[in-house]
C-alpha cells in the first residue's frame, strides 16, 4: 500500500517509528522499496554525493528533477519527498508554488520538503492550499551553511532552543505534514516531537523522534569525503565495491574475462565464409 501523509499521520498516532532513506537513482530507489522503507527524500544532498559539490547550494531544479523523476518511477509504496533546492522557493510565494509545482508534475513527487522556519510559513500555506503536501525542515538546514558558519549542532542554548520550538509549532500551523529536524539535541527534539501533532523525522535529532532518515551513501558505508557523528555505517559496501572493480581490472588486463561463459557464439561455417 502507498505510504502517504495519511500513513505518516497514522504510524505517529500509533507510535510506530517511520524510516526514511535518501536516494537518487532508480535501481537503489527500487531496493528501499523492496527493504519496505516508509519514505525516500530525493534530497538537494544529491549535490554532494552525486555530483561531488562541497555544498548544497549550486543544486538546480533540473538537478532535482532529472533525479527525482528517476527515484518515483521505482516506488510504488513508498512516498517520495523531493526537495526544494537554495533559491528556488526563498524568493516569494509565487515562485515557491511555481517550482513546487514543477516538482510535482514533471518529477513526479508526492510531497516537497523545503529549509526554514517561521520565514517559509507563507510558502507553505500556499502550496498546502493547492494540495502540494509539505515537509518542513529545521535545526542544521544546509542551505544556510554560510550564516551558521559550518555545520553545527543546533538548538544548544535556551534562546536558540526555544526558537526551534516556536518555528516547529509555526511550521505545522501553515500545514506542514512532517517536519525534518537535523543535528538537535536529542532531549530538544523529543521535546519538540511531544509538542507536534505532526510527525519529527530526524537526523542527528536522537531516538525520541518519530521517525528517523540517513543519507544512503553515508549508512552503506558509500560516501568517504567525511562522516557526520550521527551516521551510523549498517554495511560497508565501498570496501566491497573497491575489491570488486580492482577484481575487474586484473581480469581484464590478465585477459581471463570475458571468458566463453560470457561471450557469444556463433556457427564455424559462417565464421569460414568470412576469410
Ligand atoms: O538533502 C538531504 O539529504 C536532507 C536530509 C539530510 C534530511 O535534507
Amino acid at each position: 500500500m502507498k505510504n502517504t501523509v495519511a500513513t505518516f499521520q497514522q504510524m505517529k498516532e500509533k507510535g510506530e517509528k517511520i524510516s526514511m532513506l535518501t536516494c537518487y537513482d532508480y535501481s537503489t530507489a527500487k531496493l528501499e522499496e523492496e527493504a519496505g522503507i516508509n519514505g525516500i527524500l530525493v534530497g538537494d544532498s544529491l549535490g554532494n554525493v552525486m555530483l561531488g559539490l562541497p555544498d548544497t547550494l549550486s543544486v538546480t531544479m533540473e538537478d532535482m528533477i532529472t533525479y527525482g523523476r528517476s527515484v518515483a518511477r521505482a516506488c510504488t509504496n513508498t512516498m517520495v519527498v523531493i526537495d526544494m533546492p537554495f533559491m528556488s522557493y526563498q524568493e516569494s510565494v509565487e515562485q515557491a508554488v511555481h517550482n513546487a509545482g514543477r516538482l510535482m508534475k514533471e518529477g513526479r513527487a508526492n510531497a516537497v520538503k523545503l529549509e526554514g522556519g517561521a520565514a517559509v510559513c507563507p510558502q507553505i500555506k500556499a502550496m498546502t492550499s493547492i494540495g502540494i503536501p509539505v515537509m518542513a525542515h529545521i535545526g542544521l538546514t544546509p542551505q544556510s551553511i554560510n550564516a551558521f558558519g559550518g555545520n553545527k549542532v543546533q538548538g544548544k542554548n535556551e534562546e536558540r532552543a526555544k526558537e526551534l520550538i516556536d518555528d516547529a509549532l509555526k511550521l505545522e500551523q501553515a500545514g506542514a505534514f512532517a517536519v525534518t529536524l537535523e543535528c538537535v539535541p536529542a532531549k530538544l527534539a523529543s521535546i519538540i516531537t511531544k509538542k507536534l501533532r505532526i510527525p519529527t523525522i530526524g537526523i542527528g535529532a536522537g531516538d525520541g523522534c518519530d521517525g528517523q532518515i540517513l543519507v544512503y551513501q553515508d549508512m552503506l558505508g558509500l560516501f568517504s569525503d567525511y562522516t557526520p557523528k550521527f551516521v551510523k555505517k549498517f554495511a560497508s559496501l565501498g570496501e566491497q565495491m573497491k575489491a570488486a572493480f580492482k577484481a575487474y581490472d586484473e581480469e581484464v588486463k590478465k585477459g581471463t574475462f570475458p571468458d566463453e561463459a560470457h561471450s557469444f557464439a556463433i556457427d564455424d561455417d559462417v565464421i569460414q565464409k568470412l576469410y
